[in-house]
């Protein structure tokens, strides 16, 4: 259940309906904006930043649980890193080597992966690299790659997606000087704004209600609120003028289809590990789970402007399984929604007007001769223990009244019911090594999904996508990746660059998170 919201912000709240307004199916939905109009009440916080230099290098982190007021009068508990939800923006600096000082004052055993930071297996953070309550663990990371915006959040052995949802989750900004060198933005939280876009449930006494029934499994949890750095329905002050902004999807299974309210254009700069070539000019942004992408958006007009996100469709229905999990959360996925508002305000000094017209190199992907090729379905309907039976059967024959039946079970954990997933038909296994790939080869990873699309996440390597879905990727999706969301397939050419022997392999996995922990991932090593 919802909560009802009240608007405190009454000053800035009239959304301005242009010329340009929305038009849903060829008509202006005005109620649709009247709605959105009140909906905004409080201004976007932005997170601490620890600058990793001006600390020496040594990063203290501290996972713990805490209360945050979401809504007015009702306190929520959640987990941040030292934060009561969320964490900070911690910004490295290439050629350094970084200290993390993470603490574990979570009564769960956590661990705290770098998503998006190359860095040898023993300090990736993933299921191997385990903090007991009460321990500290400090890895020791060489910051050598180029300018990007990474992540960071736990990635404990079947407890990823409960953690995350609980607010465990940061922003890593790489610094190398080159957004400097291009005239970008470049002021914390003025022209430089982090947007960590997370969709959540909260019950009417405002808890944070997560919900693990097979069906959430299968379909991956999803919330009817949409927050924003923590908060619902935030407006962001800005400058008359360009704004960068860093987009990240922190959402345990939902795809945001951001636009603006008045189709006003994104300049999509960088994409999860690097800047584009050029700026790619998109009115609609899709990201994935576990994706980033920054973006430059004018806004000289002054105008204030909304962003949206438009329906999730789960990607392609493809049978009758997906046709019902679209049916089912289709009131969650229907109707656009709001996001958050910004406010172009002239006190804050405008530092940047023109959108670089070159970003960096980035020459085109090229396939060693006798590459390795490889292919791995994601699949969602390995074996399942259905709680029907009790007989581990393939989903794929089952009948669908009687799978709905079952999956809206309330409170009952898929995962403990056995639900199961897998990659190539096997689901994650601790004790099992799925590839063995060469260190500083370059492989070619083909990708399919079933059911629906699966955001596909390598640990430790990138890629440049080869190939979605029987064509060359989108401009804005051509750089540096390690999250791609394959809808029917996809080939990408991965570059295996750090060292990860199979006492601690690196992961890789579908990030919609409950898939993760049902067993969509699998485990590569170096030799
Ligand atoms: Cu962002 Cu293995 O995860
Ligand atoms: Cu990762
Ligand atoms: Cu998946």
């Amino acid at each position: 259940m919802a909560l009802t919201r009240r608007k405190l912000l009454v000053s800035a709240a009239a959304v301005t309906v242009g010329a340009g307004a929305l038009i849903i199916s060829g008509r202006r939905n005005s109620s649709y904006l009247k709605q959105i109009s009140n909906e905004f009440y409080t201004f976007l916080p932005i997170p601490k930043l620890l600058d990793a230099r001006e600390l020496g290098n040594r990063v203290p982190l501290v996972a713990q649980s805490g209360e945050t007021e979401f809504f007015p009068n009702l306190k929520t508990e959640g987990y941040g890193y030292s934060a009561p939800y969320l964490g900070p923006v911690v910004r490295l600096y290439r050629g350094d080597t970084v200290t993390m000082d993470v603490t574990n004052q979570l009564d769960k055993v956590t661990t705290v992966h770098w998503h998006g930071l190359f860095v040898p297996s023993e300090f990736d953070g993933g299921p191997y690299n385990s903090i007991d309550p009460g321990q500290v663990w400090q890895p020791a990371l060489k910051i050598d790659q180029p300018a990007s915006t990474a992540w960071f959040h736990p990635h404990p052995h079947g407890d990823t997606a409960r953690q995350v949802y609980m607010g465990l989750a940061g922003l890593l900004y790489v610094e190398d000087g080159s957004a400097q060198d291009l005239g970008l933005p470049l002021r914390y939280g003025l022209d430089d704004i982090p947007l960590i876009i997370q969709d959540r449930n909260f019950s009417a006494d405002g808890e944070l209600t997560y919900d693990f029934s097979p069906m959430a499994v299968l379909h991956g949890s999803r919330g009817d609120t949409i927050i924003v750095n923590g908060v619902y329905g935030p407006v962001a002050e800005v400058p008359h003028g360009m704004v960068r902004l860093r987009l990240l999807n922190g959402a345990n299974a939902r795809n945001f289809r951001l636009v603006f309210d008045d189709w006003r254009a994104m300049h999509v700069i960088a994409n999860d590990n690097g800047f584009l070539a050029t700026p790619v000019e998109v009115k609609e942004l899709t990201v994935a789970p576990g994706e980033r992408y920054e973006i430059l958006v004018d806004f000289s007009d002054g105008e204030s402007v909304a962003l949206l996100t438009y329906p999730d469709k789960l990607g392609r229905p493809s049978n009758g399984i997906t046709d019902q999990m679209n049916k089912i959360v289709k009131d969650l996925t229907e109707t656009f929604t709001p996001v958050m508002r910004f406010d172009p305000v002239v006190d804050i000094a405008v530092a940047v007007q023109i959108i670089p017209s070159k970003l960096v190199d980035l020459p085109a992907p090229l396939v060693p001769e006798n590459a390795t090729r490889r292919s791995f379905i994601l699949d969602s309907m390995t074996a399942v223990n259905t709680p029907m039976t009790g007989e581990t059967s393939s989903m794929e024959g089952m009948d669908h009244s009687a799978m709905s039946g079952a999956m809206k079970t309330e409170n009952t954990s898929g995962l403990a019911m056995g639900m199961k997933m897998g990659i190539n038909g096997e689901p994650f296994d601790m004790t099992r090594i799925d590839a063995e790939v060469k260190l500083g080869d370059k492989e070619v990873w083909e990708l399919r999904g079933t059911e629906m699309a699966h955001p596909f996440h390598i640990h430790g390597a990138s890629f440049r996508i080869l190939n979605l879905d029987g064509a060359a990727p989108p401009a804005h999706q051509a750089g540096q990746k390690d999250t791609v969301l394959v809808n029917e397939w996809a080939q990408v050419l991965v570059s295996f660059d750090q060292p990860g022997d199979a006492a601690k392999p690196f992961m890789f996995h579908c990030h919609i998170l409950e898939h993760e922990d049902a067993g969509m991932m699998a485990q590569y090593a170096t030799v």
